[in-house]
């Protein structure tokens, strides 16, 4: 119950698999749908999903005191002792149930595990296919059941059968397979799988770890992954189009109206600190900018009092913001074509903890920063609209102890105010980018959109045009040339009372009403 019932799909599944292969220093994954018909249908009897790692494997001690009980808390012991692993990755398990969630995939479970500096290799065998999904019956006939009357077997093999070195084939290329790994085969599969799932649970896999690390990275230059995830159909590599994230960067490079990078928040200073398209801003969080916003008035008192009275419990984190412009305005580079908006749409604020992603958030249909909710119950134009940002956030297990994944893993769970913390700074954040360097673009775009108007004389030449088209209706016609004489009067009396503002060197207070306007205008919402 604690895999099938407790968590929401096949996808967030795998991940658990797979974080785990990641926990064992594995350098690779494979995943292979193996007896799947045409379009990955589920033959009851011969379809299989095998995980296999070349990770560091369970000792029979691991299997025994481990494996078949819940809740072994053997890493969070381990990582108070030592953070990281021999490969230097932040070790992510945690609760000691992650590996249940394969019960979510099938019913039968096959472990074949052959631990570093050993001959021997294990298989553990698990199959629940006799009880209900509640364990009420044992087939089908009523029963008390109690953990221990599931049985598992364990066979142990002197000499590794499975797990040698041996050549494996890891997409397009060959190498000798390390002598130690896990490998997990599930069967009496429950859902069913199409390719469209195989592609979303592929985009989830190869999503795994930061995919914003090397932005400014030639595709061809980028490193080898140091965890590689591949996914088999049998004995054929799939190979899903994965160039979606080096697009992503070119989009991210070329074409964001603002970049937001090397973000900090640091809790101490209580200040914002990052880069606006390369140049460095600090914010910190009593700033008249910050403080004139509503969300953070209604989290931290009008005045910041409740900062007054505490420090913010989330802890420092960094961040990245890409802001793009969606509307039909922009112009130029800034200016969007269908494709890359959808490109864009699928792509949200990842959230990762030690480099590696903490699900859903980043997600297409994931609104963890609540930003379509306040556009929808507050003013639209107030907040940057989820499509038109990506980008993402990076805490750590030592810095941001507080902020704990939920037993489903589907995110943070709230605990004390840490979580409610880390969410209304980032929702601060992204209020202050919409209000002031947004806002400031978009009165660029405006005001060369009016310019452009004036200069080509827009307005005349339409004039004309309209006078044209009315030919054979005299009356229409002279109308018109009538608005066109008094539309060129105003134009000469503005221009000119404009003139004579800026000769009496009234242009400086002039501007100055104007800013004060416009600034209202922004904090008010009025236009
Ligand atoms: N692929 C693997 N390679 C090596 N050991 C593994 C593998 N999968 C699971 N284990 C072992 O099984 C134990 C249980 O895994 P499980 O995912 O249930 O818990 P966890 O990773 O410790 O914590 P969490 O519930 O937060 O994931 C792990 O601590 C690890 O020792
Ligand atoms: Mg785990």
């Amino acid at each position: 119950m604690l895999g099938d019932q407790l968590i929401k799909n096949e996808r967030i599944a795998l991940v658990e698999v797979i974080k785990n292969s990641y926990d064992a220093d594995a350098s690779w994954v494979k995943v292979t749908f193996e007896g799947f018909g045409e379009n990955f249908r589920v033959d009851p009897k011969k379809s299989k999903i095998i995980v296999e790692d070349d990770g560091t494997g369970m000792t029979r001690s691991i299997l025994e005191k481990h494996w078949i009980s819940p809740a072994t808390r053997v890493k969070k012991v381990a990582k108070e002792m030592k953070d990281a692993t021999p490969k230097g990755r932040k070790i992510q398990g945690e609760k000691g149930i992650g590996r249940f969630a394969i019960l979510k995939l099938g019913k039968t479970l096959s472990i074949i595990t052959r631990p570093d500096k050993s001959q021997e290799e294990y298989t553990l065998d698990l199959d629940i296919s006799h009880y209900d999904d509640d364990f009420l019956t044992e087939d089908s006939k009523p029963k008390d059941l109690f953990l221990d009357d599931i049985k598992l077997t364990l066979s142990v093999a002197e000499k590794a059968t499975r797990i040698k070195a041996e050549l494996v084939e890891l997409g397009a290329r060959e190498e000798k397979r390390k002598p130690h790994g896990t490998r997990i085969e599930v069967s009496n599969l429950r859902g069913s799988w199409s390719e469209g799932r195989v592609r979303d649970v592929y985009d989830d896999l190869i999503r795994l770890q930061s995919i914003f690390t090397d932005i400014d990275i030639d595709p061809e230059d980028k490193p080898q992954p140091e965890f590689e995830v591949l996914i088999y159909k049998g004995s054929e590599f799939q190979t899903f189009s994965d160039d979606y994230v080096d697009r992503l960067h070119t989009l991210i490079q070329q074409n964001a109206v603002l970049r937001i990078t090397e973000g900090i928040f640091d809790q101490d200073k209580r200040t914002f600190k990052f880069q606006l398209n390369g140049k460095p801003m600090v914010l910190p969080l009593n700033d008249p900018d910050i403080t004139g916003i509503a969300l953070f008035r209604d989290a931290f008192g009008q005045h910041g009092e409740v900062l007054e009275e505490r420090d913010t419990k989330c802890g420092p984190f960094s961040f990245g913001f890409f802001i793009f412009d969606f509307s039909k305005e922009a112009a130029g580079k800034y200016l969007l074509d269908t494709e890359q908006k959808k490109l864009l749409k699928e792509h949200r604020i990842y959230l990762y903890r030690d480099n590696v992603r903490v699900y859903p958030y980043g997600d297409p249909d994931d609104d963890w920063l609540q930003t379509d909710m306040y556009r929808g119950t507050k003013a639209a134009g107030m907040f940057l609209s989820n499509d038109q940002v990506v980008g993402f956030v990076n805490i750590t297990q030592k810095e941001n102890p507080k902020l704990k994944d939920k037993t489903n893993r589907e995110g943070l769970i709230e605990i004390g105010d840490a979580t409610r913390d880390f969410r209304n700074l980032l929702q601060i954040l992204l209020a202050w980018v919409r209000k002031k360097p947004y806002e400031q673009y978009r009165i660029g775009v405006r005001t060369t959109k009016d310019a452009e108007i004036v200069k080509q004389q827009l307005v005349r030449a339409r004039l004309s045009e309209l006078e044209g088209a009315l030919a054979g209706n005299k009356p229409a016609q002279a109308a018109v040339q009538e608005v066109a004489k008094l539309y060129q009067a105003e134009r000469s009396y503005l221009i000119q009372r404009a003139e004579t503002t800026e000769t009496r060197g009234g242009r400086a207070r002039l501007t100055a009403i104007g800013l004060i306007l416009q600034n209202a205008c922004v904090m008010h919402q009025c236009c």
